[in-house]
């Protein structure tokens, strides 16, 4: 349906338009009639279907001259930038309407320009809840006239503890009013709030899941455990997005990535929730004006903030919600351009959450190998070749000219010439990338002639009492580090831990891998086991330089025989073929 179809003024179909908006989405096609009706909605649909425009158009359309004077319509929302975006937003769809007057306030800035711009005929109000509270506290919002509200992304106010600060506001406005939400997810903290503040709401979902992620072509890499930051290196090299988003899960991760692409000469910039509120808006200037193509945030920083013209997304964490998955990749491919994401995941528990993630949204995530130093070389040398026949067809200087004159007078041949300048600039493209040639943890098998390999014990603290059976752990640790079952040698199970023989120079790999694994429900803690002195092993204290075989010997000895002892590697059990254990 087009703008010019709806039943809206002429000077708001103007404004769109001029905007660069022709068609309604669907969100703004099913709700937009009923909230000019009056009526209270719940809009369900995910980032970026244009919820802003559906509940702001409305608004707009209804102040009138005789309205104009007080606040008509508040609009609450999760952070400081949605609030000001919301308001820019607002401000241009009234653009041909003067006497329309939005107002963000948040806090962290200043409160008495807040006042100013309050008093001076603001009449449509968006705020974050604290700020808009600590507003009416302090009567310098005035709502007695208030005739519709919007709690906009109300699952993300939720998740932000600010239920008791919507419900003291919702308590002090009229009750004769419309109540609108808007979210991307309906959790039952949602219907509640619906019951309790909405009269006879009518539900909008629009279920456009598969849609949105249609037109956004969806990948992932494998990595092994402490090197996801090196893929995305190589990603990044190869790829070259012009303007990219990478999502982490946590602001300590949104830190330290950004510090490292930095260092390694990518324009890269964090956004996160612990910052302040000038950090923030110079973090969204310098993404706005395209000094840095690369934002590294969190989901919640990132929540519907509106950066244009993404062209690739990538979950260096994947999300702990199917869900945010969807909204994460739906930062790029807006407006019915395509996208690509790529995901990057670690060890087989990741793999799994990214099938549970595929198999959820219904979308296909196709696996590829990380480009490789000699893909990104080959890619390289092609666009050099481009560039210089490219050149080539242009005219040359006189300098250069005069200069290409002389080499070619020492009689060195053209093509050793040539090729002593492109020696370097080959070079450069290289000299930058990390080395990865270990292309998945899986392959990381070694041949049996090769070794004999040294192994230490890890010390797992579950055991009998926890009804272990070996096949647990060994499945535990296939899944979690992705090694083959043949790597881990002899288990065994006591009434409280259980020790599993791994080789030496995997076990960091596999003490990091196992963090917050769960082992048949119960979360483990893993270490090195610290054989206990006394007991004639004090040889063996803190070691892990012996051979395999010594161990085995001694293993066997009267020390043990209170305990269930396996030995994996007699056994042809290949935990790579089990199904996935609990949840
Ligand atoms: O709030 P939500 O995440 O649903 O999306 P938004 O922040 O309103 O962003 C929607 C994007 O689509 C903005 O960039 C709009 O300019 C654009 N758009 C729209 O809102 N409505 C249309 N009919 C066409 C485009
Ligand atoms: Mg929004």
């Amino acid at each position: 349906m087009q703008f010019s179809e709806i039943n809206l003024s002429p000077q708001l179909i103007e404004a769109v338009e001029k905007i660069g908006f022709s068609e309604l989405t669907e969100i703004q096609e099913k709700t937009i009639p009923l909230l000019l009706e009056g009526i209270d909605v719940i809009g369900k649909s995910n980032t970026g279907t244009g919820k802003t425009a559906a509940f702001s158009l409305p608004i707009i359309e209804k102040i009138t001259e005789d309205t104009r004077h007080f606040v008509n319509a508040l609009i609450l929302c999760p952070t400081r930038e949605l609030a000001m975006q919301a308001c820019e937003e607002i401000s241009k769809f009234s653009k041909f309407k003067k006497f329309v007057k939005p107002v963000a306030v948040y806090g962290g800035a200043s409160m008495d320009r807040q006042i100013y711009a309050l008093k001076n005929g603001a009449n449509i109000v968006v705020g974050t809840p604290g700020r808009v509270l600590d507003h009416l506290r302090r009567r310098t919002l005035k709502l007695q006239n208030l005739s519709t509200i919007v709690l906009d992304e109300a699952d993300e106010m939720l998740n932000m503890g600010f239920r008791e600060d919507i419900e003291a506001i919702l308590a002090q406005i009229p009750e004769e009013r419309q109540t609108v939400l808007f979210s991307a997810t309906m959790p039952p903290a949602i219907l509640q709030i619906t019951k309790q503040y909405q009269t006879d709401p009518v539900m909008v979902q629009i279920q456009s899941a598969a849609k949105t992620v249609d037109s956004i072509e969806q990948f992932y890499v494998s990595v092994p455990m402490g090197r996801k930051t090196d893929a995305l290196h190589l990603l990044l090299t190869d790829k070259k997005p012009a303007s990219t988003m990478i999502f982490c899960n946590t602001k300590k991760m949104v830190d330290e990535l950004t510090e490292v692409l930095i260092s390694r000469g990518f324009p890269a910039i964090g956004l996160h929730g612990d910052m302040k509120q000038a950090q923030r808006t110079q973090v969204m200037n310098s993404v706005k004006s395209g000094r840095s193509t690369i934002l590294i945030a969190t989901d919640v920083a990132a929540r519907g903030i509106d950066v244009k013209g993404i062209d690739m997304v990538f979950n260096y964490d994947l999300p702990q919600d199917h869900e945010y998955y969807i909204h994460r990749i739906g930062r790029t491919g807006r407006a019915g351009k395509t996208g690509t994401a790529y995901s990057i995941v670690s060890g087989r528990k990741q793999e799994y959450e990214l099938r549970d993630i595929s198999r959820y949204t219904k979308a296909k995530i196709t696996e590829v190998p990380v480009p490789t130093a000699s893909v990104i070389k080959e890619n390289a040398i092609t666009s050099l070749k481009e560039e210089i026949l490219e050149s080539c067809a242009m005219e040359a200087s006189e300098d250069a000219r005069k200069l290409a004159q002389s080499l070619m007078e020492t009689g060195i041949s053209a093509e050793d010439i040539l090729s002593a300048i492109l020696n370097k600039r080959v070079a450069d493209t290289m000299k930058t990338l990390p080395l990865f040639d270990i292309p998945r943890p899986i392959s990381r098998k070694r041949n049996d002639k090769q070794e004999v390999r040294n192994t230490v014990r890890v010390h797992i603290n579950v055991g009998r009492k926890e009804r272990m059976a070996p096949n647990f752990i060994l499945g535990a640790l296939v899944d979690a580090t992705g090694l083959p079952g043949s790597e881990f040698g002899k288990i065994d199970i006591y009434d409280k831990f259980t020790t599993v023989e791994v080789p030496t120079d995997e076990a960091d790999f596999i003490l990091d891998a196992m963090q917050q694994e769960k082992i048949n429900g119960h979360k483990v803690a893993v270490k090195i086991h610290e054989e206990r002195p006394g007991k004639g092993r004090r040889d063996e204290h803190f070691s892990g330089n012996r051979e395999r075989s010594g161990r085995n010997d001694r293993r066997n000895g009267k020390n043990f025989d209170k305990k269930g002892s396996y030995n994996n590697r007699r056994s042809s059990y290949n935990g790579r073929n089990k199904k996935r254990r609990n949840g």
